[in-house]
């Protein structure tokens, strides 16, 4: 193990000594370090795998998902000395919780929408139900939402209420529609059209922390899975301005832009680009995160570049933690990268995941679909209440 340490991270023993007890290295609990240098050269005769293919290097594991690869010292800081994560919602009748994972601070609660193509309905937890828990699994609930919200997609708060975007259904354009996260659940729709034109299928959802600007992102999955129109528009990045009603799109040359996230300063946009997933995976198309500069007044994206590719699925949800590091959705669970695009770890949980949230300091929440997990870790989210 210490030769592991010394070859991947020669300068780690002397920047972080409180790790070295004798000559052990600490590895938290449930945790692998993985070696970039044993991965560098495979046996040529294989195996080797394709992108779907989820991936553990180290041989001979005896860990079970969920738990955490360290692929840098530096994420060793993210977990903290005692990380755990485990499954805290389950239901393997349907996929309850994919995307627009939404933590409201006041109530503790957590609201998500579902998954697939039908129905998608938008649930809610509640954390403080954890203690009560004996098993230490919740139920959620399924919001009776009005019928303004056909197919959800992303979602973020937004002065107290939840933002969700819809991806239309047939006919019905795609919107961007505020809901009171209280009984009786109302609603009202704050855009569903550009001068005219309906959106293809919008995605997510984010609010700029300076300018509280609302940012989101079109692909044309709902035309791909058959519920759509053909796509009027190409796929882009938008900003809206509630209180003029200003639409602006702000990035474009995406195949499929996915998610979207911001800065703490809101100087940096990051989207995701889930282009090599479609009707058929093409794994020579965009599983890419970019990072854009913001620019001053316009907001318009710039300096479009190569932030991170992910090595399993697509990156799909994004979200920062209080040092910057960027969280992916991916096809193995939810991937880490530092601020200049170094994966550092992997909440590895051995199945996809679309998307993730933080609930405050040290609890990061995980949609997978049919479970929602929840890690608890060192690092905290950026403030997304706003
Ligand atoms: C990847 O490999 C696995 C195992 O061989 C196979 O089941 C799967 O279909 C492959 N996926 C793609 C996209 O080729
Ligand atoms: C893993 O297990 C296999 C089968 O027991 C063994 O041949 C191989 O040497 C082991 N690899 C490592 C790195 O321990
Ligand atoms: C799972 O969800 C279905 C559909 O809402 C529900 O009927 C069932 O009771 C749930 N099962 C559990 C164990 O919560
Ligand atoms: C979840 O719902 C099931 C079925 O209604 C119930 O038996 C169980 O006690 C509930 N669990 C919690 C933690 O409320
Ligand atoms: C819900 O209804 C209340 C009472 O009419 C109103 O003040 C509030 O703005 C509504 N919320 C939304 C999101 O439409």
């Amino acid at each position: 193990m210490r030769d592991k340490w010394a070859s991947l991270f020669p300068l780690f023993a002397a920047i972080i000594p409180q790790f070295v007890i004798g000559q052990e290295i600490h590895v938290p609990p449930n945790s692998v370090l993985e070696s970039l240098r044993d991965l560098a050269v495979l046996d040529p005769n294989g195996p080797f795998r394709n992108s779907s293919q989820r991936f553990e290097p180290t041989a001979n594991i005896t860990l079970k998902p969920p738990y955490f690869q360290i692929f840098d010292e530096k994420f060793l800081e993210i977990l903290g000395p005692t990380p755990s994560v485990r499954v805290i919602v389950e239901n393997d009748t349907f996929a309850f919780a994919h995307e627009a994972p939404m933590w409201l601070p006041g109530t503790d609660e957590v609201f998500f929408n579902g998954g697939k193509t039908v129905g998608r309905p938008v649930s809610k937890i509640d954390l403080g139900d954890l203690k009560n828990s004996p098993t230490g699994l919740i139920n959620f609930t399924i919001l009776p939402l009005g019928p303004d919200i056909q197919i959800t997609n992303g979602g973020t708060i937004f002065k107290g209420d939840l933002l969700l975007v819809t991806t239309g259904l047939g006919q019905l354009p795609p919107s961007i529609v505020r809901v009171n996260p209280r009984p009786p659940f109302n609603d009202t729709v704050l855009l569903n059209n550009f001068y005219g034109r309906q959106f293809n299928s919008l995605n997510d959802i984010k609010i700029h922390p300076v300018t509280r600007a609302i940012f989101f992102t079109d692909v044309t999955y709902g035309f791909i899975n058959g519920f759509r129109p053909k796509p009027l528009l190409p796929n882009q990045v938008y900003r809206f301005d509630p209180d003029t009603g200003e639409i602006q799109v702000v990035a474009d040359g995406f195949v499929q832009p996915n998610g979207i996230a911001f800065s703490l300063d809101g100087q940096t946009a990051y989207i995701a680009d889930t282009g090599a997933s479609g009707a058929v995976s093409d794994p020579t198309l965009p599983g890419t995160i970019y990072a854009f500069d913001v620019m001053r007044g316009s907001q318009s994206f710039t300096n479009r570049r190569v932030f991170a590719y992910a090595d399993t699925g697509v990156p799909d949800g994004l979200t920062l933690d209080t040092h910057g590091n960027v969280y992916a959705g991916c096809g193995d669970g939810t991937q880490v990268f530092s601020p200049t695009g170094r994966l550092l770890g992997k909440v590895f949980i051995g199945a996809s995941s679309a998307n993730m949230v933080f609930a405050g300091p040290g609890r990061l929440l995980i949609m997978a679909d049919t479970k929602i997990l929840l890690a608890n870790i060192a690092a905290e989210g950026m403030d997304l209440n706003l």
